[in-house]
């Protein structure tokens, strides 16, 4: 892929899963990535492996996605240790999964900030450098529940729409100074989160942790769950010259879960 090389690559929530294999792809593409996340320990391992795997430059930080003046230091300290960000991907944290009623006020508070308020703050942050620039990507990674509402998905499903029309309307604002906005929407990939899902799947119903993927499984056309390095693929090509004119969309990545014909 063209135009990654050498670019500056902030990645949220990186420490596990779909950030960390996207920090993975980007880093092994040339780019010099920034992840962070909340665990010290789990970000600084997660920064070292990716640097042994590609030889790239990995830079981490500690901060929660969820506290305003975390994500502000966390955006300095990228800009002080690399440069200006050229390319933004906003990986979040797991929303509690839950009933309605069972969601407290002070959970969507929190969900709200680290879902919405987040993508706000590092937006802004990022888009006046990618401005002068003439040049700048911006990737948010959201879910299938933008596209298919789930039972027990009230705060991923409305907060995450919420991210996906804040990402069409700046792809209007800042398409003439270069700069794409685009947000995916993936399915079930193969992460730790996945596994607990399983866990808890395979408790409720008393079934096998086996039996419980199998179930999650058939209702995948694929008939496999996504690796997160398909995700990252993804999001490097969003990245790339070769996506230049790809901007203000939404991109699902789930085996075809997703079946609607818009
Ligand atoms: N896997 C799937 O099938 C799937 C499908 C659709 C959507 N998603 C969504 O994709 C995102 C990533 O999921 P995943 O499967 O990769 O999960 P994961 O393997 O559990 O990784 C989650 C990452 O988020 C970090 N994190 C959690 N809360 C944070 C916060 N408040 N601030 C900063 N970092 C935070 C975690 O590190 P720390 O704990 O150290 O902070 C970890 O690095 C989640 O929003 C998830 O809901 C996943």
């Amino acid at each position: 892929m063209k135009g990654l090389s050498n670019k500056v690559a902030l990645i949220s929530a990186a420490s596990s899963g779909i950030g960390k294999a996207i920090a993975k792809v980007m880093a092994s593409e040339g780019c010099k990535v920034h992840i962070f996340s909340r665990d010290e320990e789990k970000i600084r391992k997660s920064a070292e492996e990716i640097s042994k795997e590609t030889g790239g430059k990995v830079k981490y930080s500690v901060g929660d996605l969820s506290k305003t003046e975390d994500v502000k230091r966390v955006l300095s300290e990228v800009k002080k240790e690399s440069g200006e960000i050229d390319f933004l991907i906003v990986n979040y944290g797991d929303p509690k999964v839950a009933p309605f009623m069972d969601i407290s006020e002070e959970e969507w508070d929190t969900s709200i900030n680290m879902i919405v308020k987040s993508s706000v703050i590092m937006a802004r942050n990022v888009l006046p450098g990618m401005s002068e620039k003439g040049d700048g990507r911006i990737v948010f990674v959201t879910s299938l529940t933008t596209k298919q509402p789930l039972e027990n998905f009230a705060i991923s499903a409305s907060l995450r729409a919420a991210v996906v029309s804040l990402s069409k309307v700046l792809s209007i604002e800042f398409a003439e100074k270069g700069i794409t906005s685009n947000s995916i929407s993936q399915g079930y990939i193969m992460t730790p989160r996945l596994e607990s899902i399983a866990e808890k799947n395979a408790k409720k119903f008393n079934i096998s942790v086996e039996q419980a993927y199998d179930a999650l499984k058939q209702g995948i056309p694929a008939k496999r769950f996504g690796n997160p390095e398909e995700i990252g693929y993804l999001v490097s090509f969003l990245c790339s010259d070769e996506a230049s004119y790809i901007n203000g969309t939404n991109i699902q990545i789930d085996g075809g879960v997703v079946r609607f014909p818009f």
